[in-house]
């Protein structure tokens, strides 16, 4: 029988567990539950005979892959594999493959909770603003930027993007304005939605340059990854302009000083939280047991992300 492991150091919600448990059941395999690990040791240990790992930010680092010598396939039940050993993975014969789209609405829905908790004073009393007809710009229009799109014409917002991965045809069918520069997006836009993934390109790759651009009262909402910050640039920024906000969806690791020095100015959730909905949790895990059952019954290798 197939063993699949749910290696989750923050878990699925109990209805997405069963979600794969059911995929699971149905193709004969043996689901191994392992959440809230607390040391890679734990992890290894549960991993040395699966066949199979569904993970969520989990870091799956070399000495992970290698202990699971049965492994064939391990799926990020989510967006960003950066947090997956690729290199590892390709040299063992495994194949990694994340759920693109999956929680993509929940990251979203997410944005906006930030925004709105921001413009209103954490809900103070005192009076805040508003987010119709500011100018929203749309930082990579990938799944999540899509749904951040689509919520934001509901609030009324003006509709910016840049990405030169997408053509700007795409973008301007769905009524949002493309732009050919970073330095434009963040200079024109009150607020800038992040949706970039984290890698040697991107890592640190917003930082003072476009900050220091951005209007009066400039917000930057951050729910991909708090690596893509320069936080030495945004420190920097933070104290030269009294103005200037950030929200972030992971508290950066200068969380202490931005909160001891900037109160009103930023928005931290406690714990990574973007996909932390039920129906995120749902649609990823069971899109993650549905591809690990079609992989290894059939071959297919949709969604795989290494080589
Ligand atoms: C993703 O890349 O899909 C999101 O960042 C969600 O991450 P999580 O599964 O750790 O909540």
């Amino acid at each position: 029988m197939k063993k699949v492991l749910v290696a989750t150091e923050k878990p699925f919600a109990p209805a997405a567990v069963q979600g794969i448990r059911e995929v699971l059941d149905k193709a004969g395999y043996e689901l191994v539950l392992l959440e809230k690990h607390t040391s890679p040791e734990e992890w290894k240990q549960a991993a040395a005979d699966v066949d199979a790992m569904i993970i969520r930010s989990d870091k799956a680092t070399a000495d992970i892959i290698g202990a699971a010598s049965r492994l064939k396939i391990i799926v990020r039940a989510g967006a960003g594999y950066d947090n997956i050993d690729l290199d590892a993975c390709t040299d063992k014969g495994v194949v990694a493959m994340n759920t693109p789209g999956q929680n993509s609405n929940a990251v979203a829905e997410l944005a906006f909770g930030m925004m709105l908790y921001h413009v209103r004073k954490g809900f103070d009393g005192t009076s805040g603003s508003e987010l119709r007809g500011k100018k929203l710009g749309i930082h990579a229009y990938g799944n999540v930027g899509k749904y951040v799109a689509e919520i934001a014409r509901g609030f009324g917002m003006d509709l910016y993007a840049f990405d030169p991965f997408v053509d700007n045809a795409v973008i301007e069918q769905d009524g949002i304005k493309p732009l050919e520069t970073e330095q434009e997006l963040y200079k024109i836009c009150d607020f800038v939605s992040l949706h970039i993934p984290s890698n040697e390109k991107t890592k640190k790759s917003i930082g003072y340059d476009l900050l220091s651009v951005m209007p009066a009262k400039g917000t930057l909402v951050n729910t991909a990854r708090k690596e893509v910050i320069d936080e030495a640039g945004l420190l920097k920024i933070m104290n030269e302009r009294d103005d200037l906000n950030y929200l972030s969806d992971v508290a950066p690791d200068c969380r202490e000083e931005i909160e001891g020095k900037y109160p009103g100015r930023f928005v931290f959730t406690a714990k990574k939280m973007g996909a932390q909905t039920a129906e995120a949790n749902i649609n990823a895990g069971i899109a993650a047991a549905t591809q690990i059952v079609n992989f290894l019954e059939k071959g297919d290798n949709s969604f795989q992300v290494n080589k």
